[in-house]
Parts: structure tokens; C-alpha cells; sequence
């Protein structure tokens, strides 16, 4: 089957972490012939994800790109399509957790660091490459939520609201871009060995993985497998959606 990925180019946020969902979702992509923009706050490890899918036989650039900002978001959109010509997948999966403190032990930078990265990150990406899109009249948006932006839940409070925000946006916008070719959807993983799990408090995996009914961790390929799903032709007719890809129901 035709997944229509071929010769597609994708820009993925957050995927210089060597270890974390982003990069296993560059290599996916490339792996069904997607060219690769790599963005990442850390640049060094962007250029290494991005080594990787060139070795693929894709065309590959890295580029420093921190989402919260909103005008860094719009010239890497700009910089990305000048170079590769266009942007036909935007993986929104940069994300970022202040602690898993309780709220009254959260502070305002706290808070702006769970927003500004998690939810208007997602925005600001968005709006940077929806004008090529809608030219176009064809574009895939995968947004990376959590378990957490479906369930709420104690600690990790400002976090969990964000994740839920992207859910609402990624319903919101999908409605307003369906006509014009574009699809729009979410993912909701559940607790992965990535940087995010292991920067967890001590003894938080083993209690997690007891409420897990296939008794594992998500892996980092059960979601790169999702977004080839959701970026392919294959998932035309969905939009909106949150997919729960956790092992959980
Ligand atoms: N690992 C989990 O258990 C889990 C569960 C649910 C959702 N998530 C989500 O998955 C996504 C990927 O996280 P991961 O688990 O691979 O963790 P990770 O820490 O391995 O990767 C996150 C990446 O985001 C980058 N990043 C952080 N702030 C950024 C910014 N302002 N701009 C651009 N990049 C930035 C980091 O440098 C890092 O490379 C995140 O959105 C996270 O919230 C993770």
C-alpha cells in the first residue's frame, strides 16, 4: 500500500534528543522516503538525528529552533521551505515538564515554561507553516500530547493542562483546515523510557508500570509508528483526533 509519503518533507520540533520520541519519528519518516527538517533547542543533537536520516539516502538539514518563540518558529518555517522547497508534515512533538511538584509549590516561570513550550509552542509552529500549506492545499499536523492532557491528574498540574490544551486546539484547528487539505490530529503517549521518564523521582517507573494492562513502558517506535500513520494518506479521513498510544485504555 501507498502511504503517499514519498519525496514528502517533514519538520520535526524537539528531536535532537538521541533518546526520545522525535528522533525515532525523523527516522520513521525518512525510512518512508520523507526529506527531514530536524529542529531542536539543542542544535548538536539536531544535526546528529539529522545525520542519521541522511544516511537513509534523505535530503536532511538540523536547524536550533525553540518553539516558545514565536518569530524563531516563523523564520525556521521560512528558512526550512527555502531550502527544501516546502513543508508538507509538521510533527509538533517539543515538549517540556516544570516538575512533578504539587500546584501550590509551582511558580510563574514554572508556568510559563509548561504554556509557552508544551501548548503555544505548538501555536507558534502551526501558524509558521499553515501559509504553505493552505497555499498548497495539502499539509499533515500531528501534535504530541500526553496521557496526562486526556486524564489530569496530581502534580505535573500546569503540564497536564497544557497537553489538554493541545488536545482542544488540535480538534479546534482541524475543523477550521479540513477543507483546505489539511489534517490535523494528536497523539497521547503514555510513560516511555525517554529523557522526560528519566528525569522522573525515584520509584515513579515501577508504580506506573503496574497500572499498565500490557505491562510495559510505551516505546519510542509505538509512537514514531503512529505519526508515519498520521502523516501518510493512509488516515485521510480522520481529523481531530486524539490517539492514545500507551498500552492503556
Ligand atoms: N516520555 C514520556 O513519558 C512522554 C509521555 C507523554 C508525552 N510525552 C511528550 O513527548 C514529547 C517528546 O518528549 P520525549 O519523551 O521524547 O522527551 P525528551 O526529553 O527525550 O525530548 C524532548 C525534546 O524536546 C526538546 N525541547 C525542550 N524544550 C524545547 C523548546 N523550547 N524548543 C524546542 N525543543 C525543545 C529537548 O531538547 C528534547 O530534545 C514531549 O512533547 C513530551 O511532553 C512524553
Amino acid at each position: 500500500m501507498d502511504s503517499g509519503l514519498k519525496e514528502k518533507v517533514a519538520l520535526i520540533t524537539g528531536a535532537g534528543s538521541q533518546i526520545g520520541f522525535g528522533k525515532a519519528i525523523t527516522l520513521a519518516l525518512a525510512r518512508e522516503g520523507c526529506h527531514v527538517i530536524v529542529t531542536d533547542i539543542d542544535l548538536k543533537g539536531a544535526e546528529q538525528t539529522a545525520r542519521e536520516a541522511k544516511a537513509l539516502g534523505r535530503k536532511a538539514m538540523a536547524m536550533k529552533l525553540d518553539v516558545a518563540n514565536h518569530n524563531e518558529a516563523k523564520k525556521a518555517a521560512q528558512a526550512a521551505t527555502a531550502e527544501l522547497g516546502r513543508i508538507d508534515i509538521l510533527v509538533n512533538n517539543a515538549g517540556v515538564c516544570s516538575g512533578l511538584k504539587p500546584f501550590m509549590e509551582t511558580t510563574e516561570a514554572d508556568w510559563d515554561l509548561d504554556i509557552g513550550v508544551n501548548f503555544k509552542g505548538v501555536m507558534n509552529c502551526t501558524m509558521a507553516v499553515l501559509p504553505g500549506m493552505i497555499e498548497r492545499k495539502y499539509g499533515k499536523i500531528i501534535n504530541i500530547s500526553s496521557g496526562g492532557g486526556l486524564d489530569g491528574g496530581a502534580r505535573g498540574v500546569t503540564y497536564a493542562a497544557a497537553k489538554g490544551a493541545v488536545i482542544i486546539f488540535t480538534k479546534s484547528i482541524a475543523v477550521e483546515m479540513a477543507a483546505l487539505g489539511i489534517n490535523v490530529n494528536a497523539i497521547a503517549p503514555g510513560f516511555a523510557d525517554t529523557g522526560f521518564a528519566r528525569s522522573a523521582p525515584p520509584g515513579l517507573i515501577e508504580r506506573v508500570l503496574k497500572t499498565i494492562p500490557i505491562g510495559r513502558l510505551t516505546d519510542v517506535q509505538d509512537i514514531a509508528n503512529i505519526v508515519v500513520f498520521l502523516a501518510s494518506n493512509l488516515s485521510n479521513d480522520i481529523i481531530g483526533q486524539t490517539i492514545r498510544v500507551s498500552g492503556t485504555v
